[in-house]
């Protein structure tokens, strides 16, 4: 099994604090539900799978921190659990991971726990799941050479538990002697890309190429792509995909060069209540990661921005959806009981 990048010991939460990597792999212990908060919106955990995760933890923390003699004040879990998912509005996950823990608040804290440890625990086996889905399919559309695939964001052990999902069937594929090499999207403004995804395939010794994200159409036009895989917050009953702001314009640069375009996800991502992509919420962050690189301003003073965290990538420019339930045949139907026929809010 790949390495775990969340842990829960005696009540903290254990990760990896993805605001400092590459430079220093540096552990975040998480105790309140305020350091929950700030740990989602400032991205020290990102990936909806592992925001999932750690919004579940989150639940748990809230009704230790409320119980007093045995007893736990619902009322206060509740608006804790609330605001937690609240952190960040786009990857369905959050909320999923909170809705799950809270939902055993009935029967006690302890019962709470067991469900995130199982969240926990499911995550990996999920990924890995879905990874070789998505291995298996790549293989049969691209064939059995050594492949040269291109990613974008950072969908690896980091944004997940284990694993990774679009990353996990990198992993999968140069595991079966069957990837070239990678190239890795920088990914701005953030750069997971470049930050994370570079610093994972070091890692596992995966080849790989760093590009900014301009060139990617233009390595496409070059034959240096046999395929675009990538991971997934949100998929609507439509078939939408909300991803990390880049996807929908390699999507359509994939089309362009008939590429296939693969999404990996788990079937926690997939939110059947929401009908149609236009109606996902895309979370608009602050003017300051478009105005400046590495803390030097780069933009007059002032500046107005456009910065949206994800973009929606139709479902007609998707090749496949590949959930660790195989390849999506109806985006509006839900497997396993993991999907969200409720409204999405906890
Ligand atoms: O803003 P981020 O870094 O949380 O965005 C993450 C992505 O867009 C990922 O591609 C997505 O969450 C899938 S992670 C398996």
């Amino acid at each position: 099994m790949d390495q775990s990048s969340i842990a829960w010991a005696d009540g903290a939460l254990v990760t990896i604090d993805q605001r400092a990597l590459p430079h220093e792999l540096r552990e975040l212990r998480i105790t309140t539900v305020d350091e929950v908060i700030e740990a989602i919106k400032t991205l020290a955990v990102r990936g909806a799978p592992a925001i999932g995760v750690c919004g579940a933890f989150g639940v748990v923390v809230a009704a230790r921190a409320a119980t007093i003699d045995g007893v736990v004040d619902t009322a206060r879990v509740e608006a804790e659990a609330a605001r937690i998912a609240d952190a960040r509005p786009t990857a369905v996950n959050l909320a999923w991971g909170v809705r799950r823990t809270l939902a055993r608040l009935p029967e006690g804290v302890a019962a709470m726990e067991a469900e995130a440890l199982e969240l926990l625990a499911e995550d990996g086996r999920v990924n890995l799941a879905a990874a070789t889905e998505a291995a298996d399919l790549i293989q049969r559309l691209c064939g059995d050479r050594p492949l040269r695939l291109l990613t974008h964001c950072n969908t690896g052990r980091l944004a997940t538990t284990a694993w990774g999902t679009a990353v996990g069937a990198l992993r999968v594929l140069h595991g079966r002697g069957a990837l070239a090499e990678v190239i890795v999207d920088e990914t701005r403004p953030l750069l997971q890309g470049a930050r994370l995804t570079a610093w994972e395939m070091a890692e596992a010794g995966i080849p790989h190429r760093l590009t900014i994200d301009s060139a990617a159409a233009w390595a496409m036009a070059t034959e240096q792509v046999d395929a675009v895989v990538v991971g997934a917050d949100r998929i609507t009953a439509d078939g939408a995909v909300a991803n990390k702001i880049g996807t929908y314009m390699l999507a359509i640069a994939a089309r362009h060069h008939g590429i296939p375009f693969i999404v990996v996800a788990p079937e926690s991502t997939r939110d059947i209540s929401t009908a149609r992509g236009s109606d996902i919420v895309v979370e608009q962050r602050a003017a300051a990661e478009v105005t400046g690189f590495g803390g030097v301003a780069t933009a007059p003073e002032g500046t107005a921005t456009f910065n949206p965290a994800f973009d929606v990538t139709p479902g007609e420019l998707v090749t496949a959806v590949v959930t660790e339930y195989g390849v999506l045949e109806d985006p509006s139907i839900a497997r396993g009981g993991a999907a969200h026929p409720e409204p999405a809010a906890v």
